[in-house]
């Protein structure tokens, strides 16, 4: 049993982001959630160390880093810098925040394999892939594309259709390509590694049933159990970014294998940093606790492989695999036509203040797999009336009086019964964090709330503040406001940890934690001058973050490939993507106003990564301004002059640099672009396009 002497010991990670992409709201509620879990911990004495890492391994890093110019290395740097000012500007506060690609993982991860192998878990076996002749590489199945047996749709990748939902081998393609060179793909035989997985079955199953899943995670485990247990291929061809595989040249650790072991080589890090014992947190018999919060769609791996890799290779397992559900935006996946797929910075750069995404989480957080929906409109109304309107409101009420009539000293009453209530709620609120459910505990925080304004309304200390010989009570009244306020403070401060940090301030008070709670502010005690803490959110501003990613969307035709990226961004975003691109009607196709449009003018736009500004002439009093992302496949001057197809009942938006009043064609893929579409010879500037 843990005392205060004797704290827990928790080790706690969130998944690691692959290298390959920005940090997105997506990602975000996994983040938040650890995050405020871990602080409820750290604030209840424990001792807590919270690890985390970027994902930095796998052909799409490393083809990203080949078409950027760049060596790899330089590419997770410069993502790694990104992805750390975006945790520690949303106060996701890691005690190391690490990279796949470091030492520590290398020696881990080959020394895991070789106990595997020393386990007689490792076998090895000659497979058939696809490989592309002309860059010489395997291909992995999200780089093959071509057409979908069951539907046609063309251009789909090599394991499921985006259109209808078929899954299928990359063999099955019609007409298959290389998403990376474009050339036909081959089939090669190729020896790959495999760890035994069939044969950790009754392993598996003893450890399901340890408590270390949730419900709805150990209904999943039973299905997956059913259908049988297949050996894991943990190999992968060179060329590949990655850790060699001990005495095999030329193969290398498949992503997966290192990627949690990278959870060890971030704690393995921080203990040297720290002096701490890397062996009592790995231990096959360790008595600290291991705790792994994750995404639903990554729980094959960390409920499988990972206990599965431990256990063999003489570790402990984890305690408990937290898995939660995947964001909605407005009811629907997060979308970027509809400006839904929002990027960290771009939230900041619009919205400001991290911690109102994180109270709006944190609100809607609770244990389950189910997913959450981020309503912008509710997202407005719950940050103002809750933070502004319940909770600040109590302070901005009351602050100003002690302050102004008395020099900022205290003077409570020795019993308050809206303090002792507040008071009272401590262990269900902290029952609530210790379970993950945040939106029970926040809705506590608020009943709260509402008890503290009550008291503040009716009282009216602004009535007192008039009236003669009322200073004692009115010092009283606001003084016990402060300390509502106050415990209110300690409340939310895992979830409002900046917030708290300033209000710690202004009430001159050392930094809260949980036993805290049964301290209270005494008589005599000086407070600091109050100052506005918060503003209310503006729908204007979410206006303006949906519109500028809109925005980014027409300035990037289209999506670059992705592969292996986590379901919030490639299947949440992909599929919204293709499923409001099903079929239209010939109605709906005759809306649309394409015309020929002649190009008078092109030039660049200052400050536009993407964009060229056109003045594109469609025979009509003066030429339309139109914005187009295809900066990067044109120099402006070689577009004047030219003709073009534009759809010119597009409604004109409003984007960053001026109005664009319609849109043009152009054509891309992997292969290259974005290139315009130019009309046959004998069309001219204003004619309909049928
Ligand atoms: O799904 C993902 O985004 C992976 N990069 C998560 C890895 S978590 C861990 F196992 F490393
Ligand atoms: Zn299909």
């Amino acid at each position: 049993m843990a005392t205060a002497n004797n704290p827990r010991k928790i080790l706690v990670t969130s998944a690691l982001p692959y290298a390959n992409g920005s940090i997105h709201l997506g990602h975000l509620v996994e983040y938040i959630q650890t995050d405020i879990w871990v602080r409820f911990h750290k604030m209840q004495g424990h001792q807590v160390h919270y690890v985390c890492a970027d994902d930095t391994h796998g052909t799409p890093i490393m083809l990203r880093a080949e078409k950027e110019g760049i060596t790899p290395e330089t590419l997770i740097a410069n993502v790694h810098k990104e992805h750390s000012a975006d945790f520690s500007e949303f106060l996701v506060q890691f005690d190391n925040y690490y990279s796949t690609n470091a030492p520590e993982n290398k020696e881990l991860s080959q020394s895991i394999y070789k106990k595997l192998k020393a386990a007689g878990k490792i076998s090895t076996k000659t497979i058939e892939q696809f490989y592309d002749p002309v860059k010489n590489m395997f291909l992995p199945d999200r780089f093959i594309k071509g057409e979908c047996p069951k539907c046609h749709a063309k251009d789909q990748y090599g394991d499921s259709c985006e259109v209808c939902g078929a899954t299928y081998n990359p063999t099955e393609l019609i007409n298959a390509y290389s998403a990376v060179s474009g050339a036909a793909p081959v089939r090669k035989e190729t020896e790959h590694y495999f760890f035994k997985l069939s044969e950790c079955e009754l392993f598996l199953k003893d450890w399901t049933r340890s408590g270390t899943l949730q419900g709805e995670a150990a209904n999943k485990m039973g299905e997956w159990f059913e259908n049988g247990l297949n050996d894991w291929d943990i190999s992968r061809d060179a060329p590949y970014f990655g850790f060699e595989i001990p005495d095999a040249p030329g193969k290398y650790f498949y992503v997966w294998l290192d990627a949690p072991i990278g959870y060890m080589a971030s704690f393995k890090k921080l203990c040297a940093d720290k002096g701490l014992d890397f062996d009592e947190y790995w231990e096959k018999d360790s008595q600290t606790e291991l705790y792994h919060f994750i995404g639903k769609d990554i729980l094959y791996f960390h409920a499988l492989f990972w206990p599965a890799t431990l256990e063999f290779s003489g570790h402990r397992k984890p305690t408990q695999i937290f898995a939660h559900g995947f964001l909605t935006v407005n009811g629907e996946k997060m979308s970027k036509s509809r400006g839904t797929f929002i990027t960290a910075r771009s939230y900041l750069d619009h919205i400001k203040n991290p911690e109102y995404l994180r109270y709006y989480y944190a609100a809607k957080l609770n244990s389950t797999m189910e997913d959450i929906d981020l309503s912008l409109e509710d997202f407005v109304a719950r940050v103002n009336s809750d933070l502004v309107g319940k909770y600040i409101n109590i302070a901005s009420r009351t602050a100003g009086f002690i302050n102004k009539r008395f020099e900022g000293l205290l003077n409570p009453s020795a019993n308050n019964a809206v303090v002792s209530e507040i008071k009272a709620s401590a262990n269900v609120i902290a029952e609530s964090y210790a379970a993950r459910e945040y939106g029970k505990a926040l809705r506590e925080i608020m009943r709260l709330a509402d008890l503290a304004n009550g008291f503040v309304a009716d009282k009216a200390p602004w009535v007192m503040a008039k009236q003669e010989g009322q200073d004692a009570a009115l010092q009283e009244v606001c003084s016990d406001a402060l300390e509502m306020f106050r415990l209110l403070t300690l409340y939310l401060k895992p979830v409002l940890p900046k917030l708290a940090g300033e209000i710690e301030q202004f009430l001159n008070i050392a930094p809260l934690s949980w036993d805290a709670v049964a301290t209270s502010l005494l008589s005599q005690h000086r407070i600091n001058a109050y100052e506005h803490l918060i503003t209310r959110v503006d729908g204007k501003q979410i206006e303006a973050m949906t519109e500028a990613n809109k925005e980014n969307l027409q300035a990037t035709p289209t999506p670059a490939p992705h592969s292996q990226q986590r379901h919030a961004e490639h299947q949440q975003a992909a599929s919204a993507e293709l499923a409001e691109a099903e079929y239209i009607s010939i109605d709906d196709f005759t809306k649309v106003d394409l015309r020929i449009a002649k190009i008078v003018n092109a030039e660049h736009v200052e400050g536009a990564e993407k964009l060229l500004k056109l003045s594109l002439d469609i025979g009509e009093d003066k030429p339309r301004q139109v914005f187009a992302g295809i900066k990067s496949a044109y120099d402006p001057a070689t577009l004047i002059g030219r003709l073009t197809v534009m759809v010119a009942n597009l409604a004109p938006r409003k984007m960053k640099f001026g109005m664009s009043e319609g849109m043009v064609l152009a054509a891309s893929d992997e292969r290259g672009g974005p290139f315009i579409l130019s009309p046959d010879v004998g069309a001219a500037a204003g004619m309909k396009v049928k």
